[in-house]
């Protein structure tokens, strides 16, 4: 039997582990666990992505919870070194890059157990940003890498990995997104989305601590986003980091053209990218999803890990720039849209490469 350990424990990482358990659970000489590091604890941020993307319940949920980065990720590394002296898998398998990952492979560095990193060679070159850490760490420390794009196995090469280590399989996030397609348009019918389905709107997604710790930048963004709801509805599914940092600020009352709305669940929220005029985020795998289905999306940040959503997807890069912000959405809706194309390897079978190469190994 080959023993694989799955490590999941933030909003993002629940999609990027479904596809590859799915396949991996074709092969009957692997067996599979899975554990909840409780970094996202919240139901509509976790329980719920579990319940639709099919995944099996974890066996074992650290329930670390939020705290400072040293705080959660030392928390991490004290429960699951625990977890993994009491079994021995064969690998680990990390998603993405968030602290659940970095903490997760620097235990299973150190007793020697060969840790998989999926979505790895991601690189935005800003190291202010915890992500970007935690992404440089896992892929030094991991033994084997899975690539989403070429540009992530140059930075992996230039960074001295050894080439035999690196795999490029395509973009998991993009198989999950594939499948449930057609489960997501059947949301539509759900009393949330109704009044949307035949209205054109805007769909935001801001939590980067750089866009919603500072109450001057959350001002402006706010100030730029009720702008743009003069001219469409603007929704804003709120992460609970936003939430709070509104409700510290005082900055979440009425703002005219803006809904505020509860985090939604996977389905809802891609069912109402597929309509959207225009997205605009400060997510990773937002800017992924929204050059796969070929919708303009504006990034508020300075950089991106993803450049391939810019170079070939639809994706542009406005900067922490209210200003440019307002302007880029006007040019949008105004009808200067940027087209773009779906990468090579984005094609929902990424999961399987994956597999395949853990089977044999
Ligand atoms: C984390 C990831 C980020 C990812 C994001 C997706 C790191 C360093 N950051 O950021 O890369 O893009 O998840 O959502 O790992 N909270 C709740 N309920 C929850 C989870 C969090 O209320 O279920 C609140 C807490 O107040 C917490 C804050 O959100 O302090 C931030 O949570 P945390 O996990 O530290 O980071 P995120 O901002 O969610």
């Amino acid at each position: 039997m080959l023993e694989i350990l799955h490590v999941v424990g933030a909003r993002p990482n629940f999609m990027k582990a479904a596809p590859v358990m799915r396949a991996l659970a074709g092969y009957g000489h692997v067996r599979q666990t899975l554990v909840h590091t409780g970094q996202h604890y919240d139901a509509n941020m976790s329980d719920v992505f579990f319940a639709q993307l099919g995944l099996p319940e974890p066996t074992v949920n650290l329930g670390v919870g939020s705290g400072s980065h040293a705080v959660q990720t030392a928390q991490i590394m004290l429960r699951f070194e625990a977890v993994v002296a009491g079994q021995r898998p064969d690998w680990v398998v990390v998603y993405g890059d968030v602290n659940s990952t970095v903490a997760v492979a620097l235990v299973c560095a150190k007793r020697l157990i060969p840790v998989a990193h999926v979505e790895a060679g991601l690189r935005s070159f800003d190291r202010t940003m915890p992500e970007e850490i935690n992404r440089v760490l896992t892929d030094q420390i991991a033994d084997l890498l899975f690539t989403p794009s070429a540009d992530g196995d140059a930075n992996l090469l230039r960074e001295g990995v050894a080439a035999t280590k690196i795999h490029r399989v395509g973009n998991v996030m993009i198989d999950t997104l594939v499948r449930l397609l057609p489960a997501a348009a059947t949301c539509w019918e759900t009393e949330r989305l109704r009044p949307w389905q035949d209205r054109p709107y805007a769909l935001v997604t801001l939590h980067r601590p750089a866009n919603v710790d500072d109450p001057t930048m959350l001002g402006g963004l706010l100030s730029a986003l009720a702008a743009i709801g003069r001219r469409l509805p603007v929704l804003f599914p709120v992460h609970p980091r936003t939430r709070q940092r509104l409700e510290d600020f005082g900055l979440g009352t009425a703002w005219p053209g803006l809904h505020l709305l509860e985090p939604l669940s996977y389905l809802e929220f891609l069912a109402l990218q597929t309509r959207a005029t225009l997205v605009i985020t400060d997510s990773g795998g937002i800017q992924e999803e929204t050059t796969y289905l070929g919708i303009p999306c504006l990034t508020v940040r300075d950089n991106t890990e993803r450049p391939i959503t810019v170079d070939m997807g639809t994706n542009i890069l406005v900067g922490r720039d209210p200003a440019r912000l307002q302007a880029e959405a006007y040019r949008i809706l105004d009808g200067d849209v940027k087209t773009g194309c779906v990468p090579p390897l984005w094609d929902g079978r990424a999961g399987e490469r994956v597999a395949a190469i853990l089977a044999r190994s």
